[in-house]
């Protein structure tokens, strides 16, 4: 357990290292090439696949996989929990999470309420704290979500997701404690009614939205994560204060990807739906043009980018910044992703490619706990874990 001022310091110091060095190599690189299929020492490994059965009760659906995983959630519940006590050290903070959170959240609607109550109790961890869990998510990721169209109108959508900055560094190998902790709870999910898919998707064992998936031959959709003075703080107070027409970010993703039916009203519904959190979300679809980037903020659409091979913009790439914005100088993540998609010509489209780019420092980086490459048309889900050896930039 690391001392508060300890643990300022090491944070401190990873800012300034990342500061001077981010644009200096050997901190970025070369676009990487081969790097397909995954080997080395940036693959940390496989996920595996389970089935969640949509026609069980919300309660029971996650008996099986968190019976599985219990021991590795069970971790990172305490490092979060002795993260909170190294700031308030009275412990108070996780007792109000334990005893009220509970009851200031109300009713969640939809089968969330039910399905974390089934993984509290699989787990023996307080309902509070995986309601906490489930909310964390809203507010730290950081991503890079790509969607590219070949020659052909075919579509391909990869993402990296980057998660843990500022939850604690690992001084003894230069990791991030909650990015390690994320990588044994990742599981990829098929979510079946009727013993046949209806979406696929990688996540968090724990955790009841979605983030990254697609449903086979009409959409794929992931969820970055957009910083903004009206954040996702001010959201989850009002929802606290009792105004509940919004929806969380992650839960409205796990909807679309369950119930939605195609492409446009998969659109439709990220665009116009109230969230408690500003957000990116990134569309695929299942023909030429059919992919776009949604800036959210709470109540409005700011943006709806496309495609548009006609005018030759082949790919939308999207980080956690505005795209008429610079991204934070200290995080361009967009412009080597670009880079390395402009040299590998949109003749050359493939999960390959799409894996050499997200394969790429600063676009891979400590915080990437995974790299998804989703092919719609062909029904191909593939997820890897990933490993970023020093030197490599922290975010
Ligand atoms: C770094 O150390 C942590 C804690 O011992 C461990 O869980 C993690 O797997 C290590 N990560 C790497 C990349 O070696
Ligand atoms: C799904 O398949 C299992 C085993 O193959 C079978 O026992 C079950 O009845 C099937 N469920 C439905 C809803 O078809
Ligand atoms: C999907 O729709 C069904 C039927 O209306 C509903 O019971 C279920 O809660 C919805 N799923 C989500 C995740 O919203
Ligand atoms: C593409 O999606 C539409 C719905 O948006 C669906 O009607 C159509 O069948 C899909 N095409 C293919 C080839 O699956
Ligand atoms: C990528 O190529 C496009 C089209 O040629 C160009 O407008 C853009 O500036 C390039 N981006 C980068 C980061 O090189
Ligand atoms: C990619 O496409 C370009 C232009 O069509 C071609 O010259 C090049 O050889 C291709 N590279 C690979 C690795 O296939």
């Amino acid at each position: 357990m690391l001392g508060r001022s300890r643990l300022a310091f090491v944070l401190l110091a990873a800012a300034v290292t990342c500061a001077v060095a981010q644009h200096a190599p050997p901190w970025t690189e070369d676009c990487k090439k081969s790097t397909y299929p995954p080997s080395g020492p940036t693959y940390r490994g496989p996920t595996s696949w389970y089935t969640i059965n949509l026609d069980l009760p919300p309660y029971k659906r996650w008996h099986e996989l968190m019976t599985h995983k219990a021991p590795m959630i069970r971790v990172i519940v305490n490092s979060l929990r002795n993260m909170v006590n190294t700031f308030v050290p009275s412990g108070k903070i996780v007792q109000i999470v334990d005893q009220k959170l509970p009851g200031l959240l109300g009713n969640i609607p939809g089968p969330f309420e039910e399905e974390m109550k089934g993984i509290a109790d699989v787990t023996g961890i307080p309902l509070g704290e995986i309601i906490s869990f489930n909310v964390f998510y809203e507010i730290f990721t950081m991503c890079t979500s790509i969607i590219t169209e070949d020659k052909k109108g075919h579509l391909l959508h990869g993402r990296n997701l980057d998660f843990g900055v500022f939850l604690g560094w690992n001084v003894n190998n230069n990791t991030w404690v909650i990015t390690e902790e994320l990588k044994p709870l990742t599981v990829n999910l098929d979510f079946q009614r009727n013993n046949k898919t209806v979406f696929k998707a990688s996540s968090f064992a724990g955790y009841v939205g979605m983030l990254t998936g697609f449903k086979p031959g009409l959409f794929s959709l992931t969820l970055n994560e957009r910083f903004s003075m009206d954040g996702g703080y001010l959201g989850i107070l009002e929802w606290i204060l009792g105004k509940r027409d919004a929806e969380w970010v992650g839960f409205i993703t796990r909807s679309v990807l369950e119930n939605s039916t195609s492409y446009e009203e998969a659109k439709n519904i990220l665009t116009k739906t109230k969230i408690l959190a500003p957000a990116y979300f990134i569309l695929g679809g299942n023909q030429s043009g059919e992919g776009c980037v949604i800036t959210r903020e709470r109540k409005d659409s700011l943006d709806v980018y496309e495609l548009n091979p006609k005018k030759g913009r082949w790919y939308v790439v999207q980080t956690n910044y505005d795209r008429w914005k610079n991204p934070f100088f200290l995080d361009d993540r967009r412009t080597p992703a670009k880079i390395c998609l402009n040299r590998t010509y949109q003749e050359n489209l493939s999960f390959a490619t799409l894996y050499d780019v997200l394969s790429t420092k600063p676009v891979l980086n400590k915080l990437t706990v995974f790299t998804t490459l989703m092919d719609v048309t062909k029904g191909q889900y593939e997820t890897y874990l990933r490993d970023c050896p020093d030197p490599c930039i922290g975010w």
